[in-house]
């Protein structure tokens, strides 16, 4: 590592282009999985203000206690900022304020851009991380849980993984069922607070359910026997849960009923669910997502129901390294995208205008073309050339400028051949189409 006063700040990583390669393929895979299924990219600001998120995710929730960046009020009177921790808050005060509600309340939007919460790093945990999220607004149809749930599995399938991931369900039920299972975990966690870590201690009060996911092995052990939330369901959460399992059924989907899938967020009811890769252990989540029929209201617009999840880019790619995906062949075009097609060659100096014009003509073409700017003798600049991995370099020299020629030399095959200056553009993209071809057919 270079000895430089200033590193990325904690938590964060530079995207370098070999490092995009992948992040570039897992975007445009997101963004092919969720059109295929009618949702339309949204992209909200990436910070609003402080109180939508205390609002809204809850405000005993890790995210709002101890993970935000928060800018805070710049003059007397003016709102504090923070970055955003997730996408759906943001998604649903656009979906307000949009007029969405009264003007088209069945919306279905996707988004992927960077998030931002305040975590201690470590594997697949990040300071700025990227999520793929999908949100579907206006239908309380268990149909569209299961929708939701399967357009997240498409998208880890395009990627390449199989049964490797396990996909988590539960129910959190309507409000009044979160009440009576608030009140029977109360008295069960009564009397084992003692044995259990700060944190659960502190949750106990504000938000109980959230005993039931703490990772520490303690605390685990201790959550042996706590009744679910089936033990006091309702009618109408109970039949929501059945049509959607039936509905994921029909879908050919195998999940699992975990009654630990509480989610760490507080607008969820109903529907929740979490994609694992469990080699990862007590951060497995690839994924989490659910029902949150509240929280239009809760931002101000009319009750509307909704349902969506989101994908952690971070996690995902931990899980692709360690299981030898994608595909290279997957990668291929955006691989190739790192290099030039071709490379022009100026012999003399009085060649590099001639060389910078001709690659300029050449790109306007389309075609990906490098040269030389560091004055570099002609043998370098062949170096470079073959460095480049260009499948042509052009040579222009004294004669071939007398002759209005470019010598074209094919870097697989080793020929050389002169070709007319007029027309080259095209004449290269027939070779340049050939050479694809030939190098698709050796599986390169
Ligand atoms: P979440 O479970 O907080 O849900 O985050 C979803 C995924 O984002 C996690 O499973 C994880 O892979 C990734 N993730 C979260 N925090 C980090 C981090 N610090 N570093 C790297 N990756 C992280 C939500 O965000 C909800 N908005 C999902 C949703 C959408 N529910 C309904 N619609």
């Amino acid at each position: 590592m270079a000895n430089t006063a200033f590193r990325a700040p904690r938590g964060t990583r530079d995207l370098l282009p070999e490092d995009l390669v992948l992040v570039r393929h897992l975007e445009r895979t997101a963004r092919a999985v969720a059109q295929a299924a009618g949702y339309q990219e949204v992209r909200p600001p990436l910070f609003e203000e402080t109180r939508l998120f205390t609002r809204s995710l809850g405000d005993a929730s890790d995210v709002v206690e101890k993970e935000m960046f928060t800018v805070p009020p710049r003059a007397e009177g003016s709102p504090a900022y923070s970055f955003r921790p997730e996408g759906t808050v943001g998604a649903v005060r656009a979906y307000v304020e949009g007029g969405h509600p009264a003007r088209a309340p069945f919306q279905k939007w996707f988004y992927v851009g960077p998030m931002f919460r305040y975590e201690r790093p470590q594997k697949g945990r990040e300071r700025q991380f990227t999520q793929f999220g999908i949100e579907a607004f206006g239908s309380p149809s268990p149909l569209l849980d299961a929708e939701v749930v399967e357009v997240a599995c498409r998208f880890f399938e395009a990627l390449g993984f199989g049964a490797e991931l396990e996909v988590r369900v539960n129910t959190m039920g309507d409000p009044e069922d979160r009440d009576a299972w608030r009140a029977v975990l109360k008295e069960f966690f009564a009397d084992k607070l003692d044995g259990r870590c700060e944190d659960c201690r502190a949750r106990y009060e504000r938000n109980v359910f959230r005993l039931l996911d703490c990772k520490q092995p303690g605390c685990i052990k201790s959550n042996a026997g706590a009744p679910g939330i089936r033990s006091v369901l309702g009618a109408g959460s109970a039949q929501h849960h059945a049509s959607f399992m039936a509905a994921v059924a029909a879908l050919g989907r195998s999940v699992c009923e975990d009654e630990s899938i509480v989610r760490g967020l507080d607008y969820y009811g109903r529907t929740v669910f979490e994609v694992h890769y469990p080699p990862l252990g007590a951060r497995s989540a690839l994924c989490g997502g659910g029902r949150y029929d509240g929280l239009v209201a809760e931002v101000g617009g009319p009750a509307t129901p909704a349902v969506g999840f989101a994908i952690g880019f971070s996690a995902t790619e931990i899980a692709l390294a360690e299981l030898g995906l994608p595909d290279p062949a997957a990668l291929a075009d955006l691989r190739a995208t790192l290099t030039p097609q071709v490379f022009v060659v100026a012999v003399d100096d009085a060649d590099r205008l001639e060389a910078l014009r001709l690659a300029a003509e050449l790109r306007s073409a389309g075609i990906a073309v490098a040269l030389d700017f560091r004055s570099k003798s002609t043998k370098a600049q062949f170096k470079e050339a073959d460095r480049s991995g260009a499948a042509f370099v052009l040579v222009l020299g004294s004669d071939e400028r007398a002759a209005g020629q470019v010598v074209v030399r094919d870097m697989a095959a080793r020929g050389e051949e002169a070709l007319a200056r007029e027309g080259l553009a095209a004449a290269l993209g027939v070779r340049l189409g050939a050479a694809a071809g030939a190098q698709a057919a050796r599986g390169a």
